[in-house]
């Protein structure tokens, strides 16, 4: 049925296709009786998936990366699918319009895409606008959450102030998870803000979105923002991190925050990463982020890829050097660090890889596009065997 749907959408530019396909979800949503039948038949609804991460109380743990729904505009859609997360964003402070168009491409024979969109959103302000609403409209305890909930062994609902029959970690208890979806932060800084100066960037976006997202991400590890991976190097993520860090312990419950890398950083920058996630009790990191390399396309797709030109390359080619990348970074922090797995995961099997590699939740964005709206539910049941 999807394949259907699919090769009409391919025919369509891929951002056309992206707004094209979220406004006809939005429109089956708008009518009540068919957006619960929709969820009724993507929301997975085994109790056994619900796990606590970071103090959150995530519904499943297949969640969907940065840059799908950058401006926090098609939350109720996406929980719909079942989602037991979505990272908005990537949010700058101020609005950006991205790079040039076309800046998204699709390399079919490799189940791939390039993009190079360039951190395109609506900036801090209008996003936090929309995830007050989106709060304001979503009542924390949904009865069928409660009752998923209690199936699952909790006492309590789980944000109702810790009162959990299951392990929150000491000192994290009460913090106030969004019962339906987690809504993870995902920050950036503006294209015009040089790296000296990038902290401040990431320091406006963790203040306006800290009372509206229940984790925060720090992405440094984009390809379309000139210079930015360069602040994965100690002393630039430190300074970063490490400001982010002093502000969310001054303050009354402090919200996790991560990191998410780049799958083409060097052995010493990884282990610079493991070393800064200790020194300063990061909470997790989201690993891995589109890679620049082209090595492992297909002859075919290669030639597709010169053409396209500069992007970060996502999907099924991703995801040897994600998983390469996930085993160290899992040996570096002995298996110690909440990660979460991200990069060519299109099926269970990709997903039970990651877990079995030590990943404790994993995200989709290119398996998406190519396996359609069943892709968390598929995922569930498999990793729920
Ligand atoms: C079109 C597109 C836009 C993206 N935008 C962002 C972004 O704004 N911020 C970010 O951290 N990651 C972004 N990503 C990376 C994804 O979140 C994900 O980490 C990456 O695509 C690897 O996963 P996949 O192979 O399942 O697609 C983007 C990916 C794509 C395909």
């Amino acid at each position: 049925m999807y394949s259907l749907l699919r090769n009409l959408l391919f025919k369509m530019e891929a951002e056309q296709a992206h707004y094209f396909s979220m406004n006809l979800l939005r429109a089956a949503c708008s009518i009540g009786p068919v957006r619960k039948i929709i969820s009724k038949c993507f929301t997975p609804s085994q109790p056994e998936l619900i796990r606590t991460v970071f103090g959150l109380p995530f519904r499943n743990p297949v969640g969907l990366g940065a840059g799908f729904d950058k401006n926090a505009s098609y939350l109720r859609e996406l929980e719909t699918l079942g989602f037991g997360f979505v990272e908005i964003g990537t949010v700058t402070p101020l609005p950006q319009a991205g790079n040039e168009k076309p800046r998204s491409f699709r390399l079919p024979a490799d189940k791939a895409l390039i993009n190079r969109m360039g951190f395109n959103n609506d900036g801090v302000k209008v996003i936090r606008e929309r995830l007050e609403e989106w709060k304001a409209n979503t009542t924390p305890h949904p009865p069928s959450a409660d009752k998923l909930y209690r199936k699952a062994g909790f006492v309590a609902p789980p944000d109702s102030g810790g009162e959990l029959g299951r392990s929150l970690p000491a000192g994290r208890q009460g913090n106030r998870g969004n019962a339906r979806m987690i809504i993870g932060g995902n920050i950036g800084k503006n294209k015009n803000t040089p790296n000296e100066e990038a902290w401040k960037d990431y320091e406006i976006c963790f203040n306006e979105l800290f009372d509206v997202v229940d984790y925060f991400v720090v992405n440094v590890s984009s390809p379309n923002t000139p210079g930015l991976r360069a602040l994965q190097d100690k002393d630039a993520l430190l300074k970063i991190l490490g400001n982010l860090n002093q502000n969310n312990r001054s303050r009354p419950e402090r919200k996790p925050l991560l990191l998410k890398i780049a799958p083409d950083l060097t052995p010493e920058q990884l282990k610079d990463i493991a070393e800064i996630a200790d020194e300063i009790n990061l909470d997790g990191i989201v690993s891995s982020n589109t890679t620049i390399s082209r090595e492992r396309l297909s002859s075919a797709s290669k030639v597709q890829a010169e053409k396209i030109g500069m992007g970060g390359l996502s999907g099924k080619p991703l995801k040897e050097a994600s998983d390469e990348v996930l085993q160290e970074l899992v040996r570096l922090t002995k298996g110690k660090l909440p990660i979460i797995a991200s990069g060519g995961i299109f099926k269970g099997e990709d997903a039970k890889d990651k877990l079995n590699l030590g990943a404790t939740m994993v995200q989709v964005w290119t398996g998406f596009i190519y396996e359609g709206p069943t892709i968390v539910n598929k995922i569930c049941k498999k990793i729920n065997l």
